[in-house]
């Protein structure tokens, strides 16, 4: 048996940071930016290669469940949610997706991962199984994630998400036109979310503030996504970067990046994620796509992708 399994980078639109505190936040796969695994039946036990990760070859005989690393901590527990003794077979894992760039990278490896385990045990694993899988190893990258990385890249749909309440899945009326623009610096989400824990502890109605309005925000953002009303949008989104400031979770870096592509006439711009480092998102039409993508490059950016939620191509 040979296959290839994939999944979605992610991006937040609203609400980060916010959403571990229960208030809203919206999230949208991204279709074109993935990773995979290419799974093939052996009689050997398993072998995950993923050099592509800079990793040497993992051969998991007796995976532990409380390892801190990622892969062998899914292989654990995936394995144990199937109550299987071991798994034979190779898993060749690659990925698309920057690494701690806020763009999903860790939930969708271990989405294939998950997936790949199971189809080499030929069992079944539903999205909502996936997900608690995915969740679980998530906690090491994050300590307490609220859970939307792993819902957006398992669903692969663009959801409206309150931390422990049923899912919204969003209509998207018009494909939604983004620029992603990478700062090159890597961010530990963990670390801005302990950051944002730390300000609430010393300043807790300040910070509650910002979270209420966080979350209002996102709630605003729901029709004006399904409408399409970019120039709405692009409001609420640059000013969702203005709280993301007052939480102290941007950098020089990120607000030139904003900066740039409102100047160069971006309809909104934020960082996306745990910030510190990691993507903006710029809202663009076709008209002003071209020169936002060149001003994020003048203004530092190391790397922009163009890319479009809700259709299948940018
Ligand atoms: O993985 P990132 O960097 O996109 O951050 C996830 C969003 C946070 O709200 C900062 C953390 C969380 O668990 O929701």
């Amino acid at each position: 048996m040979k296959r290839l399994i994939s999944a979605p980078g992610k991006v937040i639109l609203f609400g980060e940071h916010a959403v571990v505190y229960g208030r809203p936040a919206i999230a949208a796969p991204l279709s074109q930016i993935r990773a995979y695994a290419d799974v093939r039946s052996t009689d050997e036990p398993l072998t995950i290669l993923a050099g592509e990760l800079d990793r040497p070859p993992l051969r998991l005989p007796d995976a532990q469940p409380d390892s801190t690393d990622p892969l062998e901590m899914m292989t654990a527990i995936a394995s144990r949610f199937f109550c299987a003794s071991s798994v034979k077979g190779e898993i060749a894992i690659r990925s698309d997706i920057p690494i701690a760039r806020g763009l999903g990278s860790g939930a969708a490896v271990s989405a294939v991962l998950a997936r790949a385990i199971a189809a080499l045990l030929k069992r079944e694993l539903s999205p909502d199984d996936t997900n608690s899988l995915v969740y679980e190893v998530e906690k090491l990258h994050h300590g307490r994630p609220s859970g939307i990385d792993n819902t957006v890249v398992v669903f692969e749909e663009p959801v409206y998400f309150v931390k422990d309440r049923r899912l919204d899945f969003i209509r998207i009326a018009r494909p939604l036109r983004l620029v992603l623009a990478d700062t090159g610096i890597s961010a530990l989400t963990r670390e801005t979310v302990a950051a944002v824990r730390d300000l609430y502890k010393k300043q807790p109605t300040r910070t509650q503030a910002a979270f209420d309005a966080i979350g209002a925000i996102a709630e605003s953002a729901g029709p004006s996504i399904e409408t399409g009303d970019w120039p709405s949008l692009g409001e609420l989104m640059t000013e969702n970067h203005r709280l993301l400031q007052a939480l102290a979770v941007s950098s020089p870096p990120l607000d030139r990046l904003v900066a740039a592509a409102l100047h160069a006439g971006a309809f909104g711009a934020k960082l996306s994620g745990g910030g510190r480092g990691g993507v903006i998102i710029a809202l663009v039409d076709d008209n002003s796509r071209g020169a936002v993508q060149r001003a994020l490059l003048a203004a530092g950016a190391k790397r922009v992708y163009a890319t479009a939620i809700g259709e299948e191509t940018a």
